[in-house]
C-alpha cells in the first residue's frame, strides 16, 4: 500500500479538480480542468455532462503525467450536489444537466406540494422542503416542458456519479447525492416510494444506493481508454461536494463545523440523527460516514458573486494572475461595513435563509464618495453575511459553534478569512491540505481501498489543523451595524 496512491476527483462548477494523495495524505499532484457555465436566462443555469466528462478526463490525465509510476489503488469522485443528469436507455446524454442554482422550477416546486399534501407531509418524507435547486423538481420541469426528450429518460442521476458510470459501466449512487434529490427518505436511508407514487414517476430512474467508501464499480475498458487509468481498478460510491469538502478538513462529527467558500458558500454541521430545522432554511441531508447527517445552509452566490463581480467590474486586470489578492487589498483600504454600502449576493435567487429563487442581487447605498474599493469589500462582507444568516440559524435550532473550519478558494485570502471570523466572531480554521472536495474524495477511496478503518481515522492520519486566532471582539461589534443593514435590505 505504500507505494500506492488514491485519486480524488471533485467535478465542481467551475472546474473539475483530480489529486493524487499518498497513504500519508500528502499530494503527490493536481490539475483542475475549467468549465463553463451557461445562463441562457436569468436564474437558468446548465452545463453539459458531457464536458464534465472531457474535464474529468483530461484532469485525471494531467495528474497521471505528473506520476506516471503510480499505482493508483482506487478513486473516489466528488461532486456538485442536485444538478441533473438524464440519460436514456443507452446511457446517453439526453439534455444538458440544469444545476444546483438553476432556478426555472417554481412551478415543480408548488406542484410536488400539492402531489405530497402539503410540506409538512414532504419533510416527514425526504426531511427538506422542495427547492428550486434540487434534483425533483428538474425532473418535473423535463416532463412538463421537454415531454420529448423526457419519454427517452431511463436514468437520473447526479455529476459525479455520472463520472463513475462513465470510467466503470456501472449506474449508482450512495447516500449524500441521493438525500439531495428531495426522492430519498434521509432518516431511514432508502428511496422514497412514496414519492415515487405521488409524482407518478417510476422508481427504476434512479440507481442503487451503496456506502460512499464502498467500491461501486471497477475501471472498464472504455473508461481505461478514455482516462489512462488502469482497467480494474476500483471507484468507490464517493459523496456530495459539500460533504466531501467537510471530509476532507475532517469534520465528521458532531460538534464541528466546517463553512465553504466556492461558487456557492455553505456552512455544515455533522449531526449524529437526521434533525430538521423548523422553518426549513437549512437543508438536511446525508453525510459520507455511515449513519450520519448534517444540517446545512446554502448561499447561492459566494465565490460565484465575487467571480461575477471580478469579470464585470474589474477587467483592467482581466488575465492577471494575481487579480483576487489585487481586489482584496482594495478591499482592505476601506473600512468594515464599506462605509455604508450592502451587497446581497442574490445573483442566481437565495436558499437560505430566503427560499427566493426569484430574489435577485443588489447594491445599496452608494454615493459619489465611494469607490470600487467600498464596492469590492462589499461584495467580500455581503457573503460572510449571507453565510452568517445560516450560522444563526444553526444556532436558533441547538448547535454550538465554537470553531469553524474554512475550506474552498475564499479560504485561500487572508482578508476573506479574517473577515469570516470576525462576522461569525468565532475563530474560523483552516488545515493543511487546500483541494476541497477532491481530497475528501481521495480519503473515501483511501477507506474503500483498506488504508484506514473509516474517514475520521483517515482525516486524523492525515490532516492537521492551522490554529486560528480568536477573532477581535470589537472587530466583531463593528460589523454588527452593517450586518443588521444587510438583513432589513433584503425585507426592504
Ligand atoms: C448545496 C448546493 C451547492 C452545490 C455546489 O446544496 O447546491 O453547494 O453542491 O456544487
Amino acid at each position: 500500500m505504500a507505494d500506492s496512491l488514491f485519486l480524488g476527483l471533485d467535478v465542481g462548477t467551475s472546474g473539475v479538480k483530480a489529486v493524487l494523495v499518498s497513504p500519508s495524505g500528502e499530494v503527490r499532484a493536481s490539475a483542475t480542468t475549467p468549465l463553463q457555465l451557461s445562463a441562457p436566462f436569468p436564474g437558468w443555469a446548465e452545463q453539459d455532462p458531457l464536458d464534465w466528462w472531457d474535464a474529468s478526463v483530461a484532469s485525471i490525465r494531467a495528474v497521471r503525467s505528473h506520476a506516471p509510476e503510480a499505482d493508483i489503488a482506487a478513486v473516489g469522485i466528488s461532486g456538485q450536489m442536485h444538478s441533473s443528469v438524464f440519460l436514456d436507455r443507452a446511457g446517453d446524454v439526453v439534455r444538458p444537466a440544469l444545476l444546483w442554482c438553476d432556478g426555472r422550477t417554481t412551478e415543480e416546486c408548488r406542484e410536488i406540494e400539492r402531489r405530497v399534501g402539503g410540506e409538512a407531509r414532504l419533510r416527514d418524507l425526504v426531511s427538506n422542503p422542495a427547492l428550486e435547486g434540487f434534483t425533483l423538481p428538474k425532473v418535473l420541469w423535463l416532463r412538463n416542458h421537454e415531454p420529448e426528450a423526457f419519454r427517452l429518460v431511463a436514468t437520473v442521476m447526479l455529476a459525479k456519479d455520472y463520472i463513475r458510470y462513465r470510467l466503470t459501466g456501472e449506474l449508482a449512487t450512495e447516500p449524500s447525492d441521493a438525500s439531495a434529490t428531495l426522492m430519498f427518505d434521509t432518516a431511514h436511508l432508502r428511496w422514497s416510494r412514496e414519492i415515487f407514487d405521488a409524482m407518478e414517476l417510476n422508481a427504476s430512474l434512479v440507481p442503487d444506493v451503496g456506502g460512499s467508501s464502498d467500491v461501486l464499480g471497477h475501471v472498464n475498458d472504455a473508461g481505461a481508454a478514455a482516462s489512462g487509468l488502469l482497467a480494474g481498478t476500483p471507484v468507490v460510491g464517493g459523496g456530495a461536494d459539500n460533504a466531501c469538502g467537510a471530509a476532507g478538513v475532517g469534520v465528521v462529527v458532531p460538534g464541528e463545523a466546517v463553512a465553504s467558500w466556492g461558487t456557492s458558500g455553505t456552512l455544515l454541521a455533522p449531526m449524529s440523527e437526521p434533525r430538521v430545522d423548523p422553518g426549513l432554511r437549512a437543508h438536511t441531508f446525508c453525510h459520507v460516514v455511515p449513519y450520519a447527517w448534517y444540517l446545512m445552509g446554502v448561499v447561492l452566490s459566494a465565490g460565484g458573486a465575487f467571480a461575477w463581480y471580478r469579470d464585470q467590474f474589474a477587467r483592467e486586470l482581466a488575465g492577471d494572475p494575481d487579480i483576487d489578492r489585487k481586489l482584496d487589498d482594495e478591499a482592505a483600504s476601506v473600512a468594515r461595513g464599506a462605509e455604508g454600502i450592502s451587497f446581497l449576493p442574490y445573483l442566481q435567487g437565495e436558499r437560505t435563509p430566503h427560499r427566493n429563487a426569484s430574489a435577485r442581487g443588489a447594491f445599496l447605498g452608494m454615493s459619489l464618495a465611494h469607490t470600487r474599493a467600498h464596492l469590492t469589500r462589499a461584495v467580500l462582507e455581503g457573503v460572510c453575511f449571507a453565510l452568517r444568516d445560516s450560522l444563526e440559524i444553526l444556532r436558533s435550532v441547538g448547535f454550538t459553534l465554537n470553531e469553524v473550519l474554512f475550506t474552498g478558494g475564499g479560504a485561500r485570502s487572508p482578508l476573506v478569512r479574517q473577515m469570516l471570523g470576525e462576522v461569525f466572531g468565532i475563530p474560523v480554521a483552516t488545515v493543511n491540505r487546500e483541494e476541497g472536495p477532491a481530497y475528501g474524495a481521495a480519503l473515501l477511496a483511501a477507506v474503500g481501498a483498506g488504508a484506514f478503518p473509516d474517514l475520521r481515522a483517515a482525516g486524523l492520519a492525515t490532516l492537521r489543523r492551522n490554529i486560528a486566532d480568536a477573532p477581535s471582539v470589537p472587530a466583531h461589534r463593528e460589523y454588527d451595524a452593517p450586518y443588521a443593514r444587510f438583513r432589513s435590505s433584503y425585507r426592504a
